[in-house]
């Protein structure tokens, strides 16, 4: 078939009789098979080549399905007001269709690469291309886009203007997160490969899975893609809270070298309000105890290049009677945004007749982002629910830290273990440290370290464990009275380098033993971990880790202790240290 007879073909689509054309000049069409063109009709299948470029149908109205080809490129068809799908081939790069109000649907290449579908304005998703070397997303503007899905090859995210964004799926390959912007993002997931958190909009996930994991960003930064570290007010001075007290702390977390090794929210807790809100409706500080109002003191904590918390509840009272949110989350919400406070920490008590645990905490949390600003949200329902992990930045696993060993050891085991492994433990097999990453953590509660109720080494076992679980590190201490014991635990910064390592994963006990035992955590970096050694019996004992239990390939690797700062060497197999009653050797260890 020539050219001419090509477009004498194709014409005929434009007076009707599709299929008796398509019949006709598909066969000899062998470098380019033309797209059926109908405006403001009926279905247009796109050309089909074998070995060339089939192109795919353009409909106004109605919709268009891509060409395909065999070893080939085949595009997309287009449509404005109803589905395009995308061309199909095998061996050669397939394009998606495009649609500017319903969705749009990826390339499909077996051994090619495809790319995504675009909707424009559609409330249905552009979905990325599949199979193929790789895959992209769709993209979407105002909707929701859904990324390539892709058996070993690399697989990007959908990309979404204020809309949602999913990352791509791969078996074996690289996915990288969606891109949004003003919207929310997730994280690509992988099976053996390496998976990539979602970048921009207003929150966005880390990836899942896989051998690397990279924390989801934000336009504006990472919304606590490692675990929040600061102070609060509420262990040490429960409701004796002021704006003099709040600043000296300020000025001692920037004296101490605490700012220095990382720590940055000051968060106020429960007390700070007045008894009832003003006459409008607002929340408002106690007079008495903030006499120059929050916003004020929030310039004060920003002048010291540290960031502000407040604390609220979803029910009508907190937990010590103070107004609570419930029914005023956005007035709340944007209150806060406007004094400049940068963490909310939302309290489970008097919940409102008839309301709901999770709507309650959803509202807040929807409230939050509505108002702009990035602020971290705390959840603090005492308890863990599955929902917590898609609404807030951290949550707590157990019930209120005191001061003393039993408190710690049982919230540790509750936030690290599993039921099966420690009586009293909450929660089953794998346990909670399946739902930690960067943008998401759990949260076993303040920290106790210098308030007095227990011995220095007992503090540095709760700071190292804490630290191995990739938990919060929010002191709980007079920051302005240390004691140089308080204040070298809190500082370490060895082992605030493993709380905060980037990879963002909770490290696990991995001992059979329950009483001389041995967690670890991967770390970023080839065959990287850190192990916490805890002796929990009375007297001090022996405790080895083995380089294979940790899951090392290597035979010998080299060995820091966290806690005297030294370089030990290289060790074959295994290392053995002496570890005191209560407490712990923690260490770094790199195959080598
Ligand atoms: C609850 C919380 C605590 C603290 C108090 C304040 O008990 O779990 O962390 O915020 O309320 O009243």
């Amino acid at each position: 078939m020539t050219l001419h007879q090509c477009r004498i073909a194709r014409d005929c689509f434009l007076h009707g009789a599709l299929l008796a054309c398509l019949a006709g000049w598909v066969v000899g069409c062998s470098n380019e098979a033309p797209a059926g063109v109908v405006m403001g009709g009926t279905q247009t299948v796109g050309g089909t080549a074998a070995g060339g470029a089939g192109t795919g149908g353009n409909a106004s109205t109605a919709q268009a399905t891509g060409g395909s080809a065999a070893g080939g490129a085949p595009t997309g068809g287009s449509a404005s007001t109803l589905q395009a799908l995308g061309g199909t081939t095998t061996g050669g790069a397939a394009t998606g269709g495009s649609a500017s109000t319903f969705p749009a649907a990826g390339g499909n290449a077996a051994g090619g690469a495809s790319t995504g579908g675009n909707a424009t304005g559609g409330s249905l998703p552009a979905t990325g291309g599949t199979g193929g070397v790789s895959s992209s997303g769709g993209s979407a503007a105002g909707g929701k886009a859904t990324g390539g899905s892709v058996a070993g090859g690399s697989a990007t995210g959908g990309s979404a203007t204020g809309g949602k964004a999913t990352g791509g799926s791969a078996t074996g390959g690289s996915t990288t997160g969606g891109t949004s912007a003003g919207g929310r993002t997730t994280g690509g997931v992988a099976a053996g490969g390496i998976a990539a958190g979602g970048v921009g909009g207003t929150t966005s996930n880390g990836g899942a899975g896989g051998s690397i994991l990279a924390g989801g960003t934000t336009a504006t930064g990472v919304l606590a893609a490692t675990p929040p570290m600061g102070w609060n007010s509420w262990n040490k001075f429960a409701g004796n809270i002021t704006d003099t007290l709040v600043r000296g702390i300020a000025d001692a977390m920037v004296s101490t070298g605490m700012q220095a090794a990382g720590y940055q929210f000051i968060n106020i807790d429960d007390m700070w309000q007045a008894a009832n809100r003003d006459s409008s409706g607002n929340i408002v500080p106690d007079g008495t105890k903030f006499p120059n109002g929050m916003k004020a003191l929030a310039d004060y904590v920003h002048s010291k290049g540290l960031k502000l918390g407040v604390y609220s509840d979803r029910g009508t009272k907190t937990c010590s009677g103070r107004p609570g949110s419930y029914s005023y989350e956005a007035k709340d919400a944007q209150t806060y945004a406007s004094w400049g406070v940068d963490y909310l920490k939302y309290d489970n008590c008097s919940p409102a007749a008839g309301s709901n645990i999770q709507t309650d905490y959803t509202n807040m949390a929807n409230a939050l982002k509505a108002t702009g600003r990035p602020i971290v949200f705390s959840v603090c329902a005492w308890w863990f629910y599955n929902w917590e992990t898609s609404i807030g930045q951290l949550w707590r696993t157990g019930t209120d830290i005191k001061d003393n060993w039993t408190s710690f050891i049982s919230l540790l085991n509750n936030n690290g273990g599993w039921s099966s492994r420690y009586s009293g433990a909450s929660y089953g097999s794998p346990g909670l440290a399946q739902y930690a990453g960067p943008g998401h953590w759990n949260d076993p509660d303040m920290l106790e370290v210098g308030n007095g109720g227990m011995t220095d080494t007992e503090y540095q076992s709760h700071f190292s464990l804490w630290a191995i679980m990739a938990a919060p590190l929010i002191a709980g201490n007079d920051l302005s009275k240390m004691s140089a014991a308080t204040k070298d635990t809190l500082t370490n910064a060895d082992v605030i380098a493993v709380d905060q390592d980037p990879l963002g994963v909770q490290g696990k006990p991995i001992s059979t033993s329950t009483t001389l035992e041995v967690w670890s955590k991967k770390l970023s970096g080839t065959q990287t971990y850190a192990v916490v050694l805890f002796n929990r019996t009375a007297a001090s004992a022996d405790i080895a880790v083995t380089w294979s239990s940790l899951g090392m390939t290597s035979t010998s690797a080299t060995v820091r202790d966290l806690w005297s700062h030294t370089d030990l060497g290289s060790t074959a197999t295994q290392y053995t240290a002496t570890v005191p009653s209560h407490g712990v050797v923690m260490l770094k260890v790199v195959g080598s």
